[in-house]
């Protein structure tokens, strides 16, 4: 086989409290097409600056490629993506998860994916967005021994997602700069105990549970300031009944529910809550993960 499309869901990570280890798979996609030539690199679809050798989907496939010590040869790569770039969906996860599935099955299948999650981790360094784009659905994950180790979490069928989705990026590594390096144990505790019970909700389909236990201490009062209308949006959301959290690094806010109306109360006031117009994505979890189309 020379050619092959990759379709991987966008992630969201944390589910508040979960910092680094808890992640979703969710409807919005990224496809990503290889061609295997003769010599030479092509990558079309996406903004020029990601066109070079430094593109993810092109350095997880040379990773791969690399570790099962065969020859880079040429490759066309074609990049079809939903996710929005830099608002905390995993575009970035979605590129690297699917260049090591690509290089995997153009060269045979010789990788389980839980090789391929231990190799794009080496390059991301947290599990969290990687992990749920293997594998679908809720995942929480760990590193021991500096190789992540996930399990899937069960999820009530009724949830439904709605993504605030601000007009401006933000970049990961200037939200995680935020970050205090050490935490009061006050704090760890508390995230400790919301971390369980948010995977307990999210099982149950409680709401009122998870609008509850959705709290966090180790990164979202950090963020806050960087995110335009986070204090006014979030309150809203919770006085409406839902659960909510920042999606990854953010900007993007995430509302959970089980209230087919939510997104019409949105609607109605967000406007006057930021100026960043945040753009409401209804999503769904997604249970299948990265896998050939
Ligand atoms: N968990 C990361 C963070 C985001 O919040 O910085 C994606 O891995």
């Amino acid at each position: 086989m020379s050619k092959v499309t990759i379709r991987v869901p966008a992630t969201t990570a944390n589910l508040g409290p979960g910092f680094d280890a808890f992640g979703c798979a969710l409807s919005l996609y990224t496809y990503v097409t290889f061609e295997e030539t003769e010599a030479g690199l092509e990558i079309t679809g996406c903004d020029e600056s990601f066109t070079g050798p430094d593109n993810l989907a092109y350095t997880a496939y040379c990773a791969v490629i690399s570790s099962l010590q065969e020859e880079i040869r040429g490759v066309k790569i074609h990049i079809d993506s939903q996710i929005p770039v830099g608002r905390g969906l995993g575009s970035s996860a979605a590129l690297l998860v699917a260049g090591a599935l690509g290089a995997n099955i153009l060269r045979g299948n010789k990788l389980s994916t839980q090789g391929l999650l231990n190799i794009t981790n080496a390059m991301e360094g947290h599990p969290d967005n990687l992990a749920p784009a293997f594998y679908g659905g809720l995942t929480a994950s760990m590193v021991d021994k500096g190789l992540p180790v996930t399990v899937n979490f069960p999820l009530h069928p009724q949830w439904q997602f709605l993504a605030l989705v601000p007009d401006y990026p933000l970049s990961t590594a200037l939200a995680r700069e935020v970050l205090p390096g050490q935490i009061p144990r006050a704090d760890a505790v508390h995230n400790i105990a919301h971390g369980a019970l948010v995977l307990k909700a999210l099982e149950l389909g409680n709401e009122q549970l998870l609008r509850t236990a959705m709290q966090d201490r180790l990164h979202e009062p950090y963020r806050k300031n960087m995110i335009e209308g986070y204090e006014k949006i979030a309150a809203l959301v919770r006085n409406l009944g839902a659960a909510f959290c920042l999606s990854g690094a953010g900007p993007t806010m995430l509302c959970i529910t089980r209230d087919d109306t939510l997104r019409e109360k949105l609607e109605a006031k967000l406007p006057t809550l930021s100026q960043s117009h945040p753009q409401i994505l209804p999503l769904h979890v997604e249970f299948q993960g990265a896998c050939q189309v």
